[in-house]
């Protein structure tokens, strides 16, 4: 069979091939009798591309045959994995390294503009008008976790869906994705059908960086509570490396039948959805909408059903979540771009484009703030809602592929050879640049302290981060999620004390009572005003944990720790005084490593002294007051 094949495929190479191969590829021609003809095909493509590199090195036929072949292997895999295949991405890559070398930019002819959108306010009417309309419209959504990002810069060991968002519960941040999404879906058929009935769809994107250890978290924990059938891992392929400004692809330097590859960015996720057929089944099943989501962003959800109701309500076919953005602030600005040819799209501009651009046309003081103290441009944090229609319709016409980039680091000023190989790489917020000016693209902007800390960057690195600039932390991102609870309840009439100051890992953060809650408690803000009544207030040196839906709070004055467990069917009304020594919080050396990585990493330890716990394992109606 094998000497069958291997005939077939020289048959097919002296048909196919012509004379110019000897001599530009010697050593593979005189390899071809042990390849397939689909492989002769891959390696005909990789010729014609200028990729003769690739087997200079390639020893005599019955040396090394079978890491020939795995290298043929892995070629196919980069060459479905990538729409329009090799020859494709190698055409793009020169081009964009063309580019890169003349210093072309991007937005040549393009002039900046604030684009429209809706900017709310937490807890007025409209907000609460928008997250009705959102609420309602939840069932008919799919959530995408985008989760293939290798953390270089945050530097933990583990997966950062495995990170605990708090270290009151030590709830991980995948955990608190998917009872945030269940507590959604029910909330929505609760309102909408009055049972529960729809399954939410929950996609998350891996990468080999990360999939193993996605698939392990959620198999050991029997996927958080949600139905396994309920959860699809889609897994991101790197893409092969470029070793100079003609698009030659890099040997992987350690096994020479390897292209050496990295990473792609986020962007691929709009490829992998479309070629894996789950758009077309989620239109087939009725949903209207994909909400786009990152791994360490502890507050999202509670930002979730009002930008849905505005997505619903306005038709937007892209709406992309904001947070008011200080000036030169390192995040990208949400910006509308005006071609004079009368092209027009609404996209991110990175916040290092965005000065230049400005400067460039017309606006002399570049990226500077207006008269609300904040830059004019909403800050771009990377959440989108998609219309499902024309989202399936842009994908058909596109294949997926969105707009790429290169960031080649090059040796000298004369741009030719660079000091690492490099590839081409995308963003999923980019999805809007090939879009018809005509198409619906809006934002969605609240306040940062409700809708967005990201944890991203490792202690030290954060301790460097310019005074009144977010940390983007384990430390600030924790914090971040008591400080949203405490306003959350202070606008639902709870009496909170101010928070304090203290400095973790060199990082001076406000220090709120540590208050959480299960998503199912209260996922909007009206909801949350039917759980709290009459007098309650929560000194700031407590701590509030609420387990359970139908948890009511009324004259409850707290200063301490609280723990309330309550099952499904039980309804528990918690009031009275509540007084104890409570958890405390100490000091933890990010440097000692005697100290597990995940506590280490927010500079502090919870050490639980004292607490009243109250569990209400049977249903029925129970009342605690003291
Ligand atoms: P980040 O900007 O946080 O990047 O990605 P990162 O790669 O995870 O971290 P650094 O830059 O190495 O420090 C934003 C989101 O996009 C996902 C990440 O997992 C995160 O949720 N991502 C990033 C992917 O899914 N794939 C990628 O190739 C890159």
């Amino acid at each position: 069979m094998a000497s069958e094949l291997g005939s077939m495929s020289v048959k097919l190479s002296q048909m196919d091939i012509n004379g110019d191969w000897k001599i530009s590829a010697p050593n593979l021609q005189k390899n071809l009798a042990i390849l397939s003809p689909d492989q002769i095909e891959l390696a005909k493509m990789l010729l014609e591309t200028g990729q003769s590199n690739l087997f200079e090195h390639w020893p005599e036929p019955g040396v090394d045959d079978e890491k020939k072949r795995n290298f043929f292997d892995q070629v196919t895999r980069l060459n479905a994995s990538y729409p329009g295949g090799l020859a494709s991405y190698i055409q793009t890559a020169r081009e964009l390294l063309a580019d890169s070398k003349a210093g072309k930019n991007p937005f040549d002819g393009f002039t900046p503009s604030v684009p429209s959108g809706e900017n709310l306010t937490f807890g007025d009417g409209n907000f609460v008008k928008f997250e009705e309309a959102g609420i309602r419209e939840v069932r008919n959504a799919a959530f995408v976790l985008v989760a293939g990002g290798l953390g270089e810069r945050l530097g933990y060991n583990g997966i950062k869906l495995a990170l605990p968002s708090v270290s009151t519960t030590g709830t991980c941040f995948l955990q608190h994705y998917i009872e945030s999404i269940l507590a959604l879906q029910d909330a929505s058929c609760r309102l909408v059908q009055g049972k529960y009935q729809t399954q939410i769809p929950f996609v998350i994107m891996t990468s080999d960086d990360t999939h193993a250890r996605t698939l392990e978290l959620l198999e050991s924990n029997a996927y958080f509570g949600m139905k396994p059938t309920q959860v699809k891992l889609l897994k991101q392929e790197k893409v092969a490396c470029l070793n100079d400004n003609d698009a030659k692809l890099a040997v992987d330097p350690y096994n020479k039948y390897r292209i050496q590859t990295k990473p792609h960015g986020h962007g691929d996720v709009h490829s992998l959805l479309y070629s894996s057929g789950l758009l077309n089944l989620w239109h087939d099943a009725g949903l209207k909408w994909v909400l786009f989501f990152q791994d360490t962003n502890g507050l999202l959800f509670k930002a979730i059903p009002a930008a849905l109701g505005v997505s619903s309500t306005k038709q937007y076919q892209v709406n992309s979540l904001a947070v008011p953005r200080k000036a030169k602030e390192a995040i990208g600005g949400i910006t509308k771009l005006t071609h004079a040819d009368g092209r027009t799209m609404v996209i991110n501009v990175e916040y290092n484009q965005l000065d230049p651009l400005l400067r460039a046309t017309g606006y002399g003081d570049g990226d500077v703030n207006c008269e609300t103290g904040y830059s004019p441009f909403p800050g771009n944090i990377n959440q989108l809602i998609l219309e499902l229609g024309p989202y399936i319709k842009e994908l058909t016409k596109t294949g997926g592929a969105i707009k790429e980039f290169v960031n080649p680091k090059y040796k000298d000023s004369s741009k030719t050879s660079f000091k690492s190989s490099t590839r081409l790489e995308c963003m999923m917020q980019d999805y809007p640049k090939t879009l018809l000016p005509s198409a619906r693209v809006g934002f969605t902007a609240m306040d940062a302290w409700l809708a967005y800390a990201p944890v991203k960057n490792n202690p030290e690195d954060a301790a460097k981060v310019p005074k009144g600039n977010p940390y983007h932390s384990a430390t600030s991102g924790e914090m971040a999620i008591y400080r949203a609870n405490s306003l959350i309840l202070r606008k639902a009439g709870v009496q909170i004390d101010d928070p304090v100051l203290q400095v973790f890992n060199g990082q001076e953060v406000e220090v709120w009572p540590r208050i959480t809650w299960e998503p199912k408690w209260a996922v909007t803000f009206s909801e949350m005003r039917r759980k709290v009544g009459g007098n309650c207030s929560i000194s700031q040196k407590s701590t509030m944990i609420i387990k359970g839906r139908h948890v009511f709070l009324e004259d409850l004055s707290l200063d301490g720790a609280l723990v309330i467990n309550s099952v499904e069917d039980a309804e528990v009304k918690v009031g009275g005084s509540v007084q104890n020594k409570g958890w405390i919080l100490e000091h933890v050396d990010h440097k000692d490593t005697s100290v597990p990585e995940e506590v280490r990493t927010r500079g502090f330890r919870i050490n639980k002294v004292e607490q009243l716990e109250m569990n209400y394992s049977e249903p029925g109606k129970f009342c605690f007051n003291p």
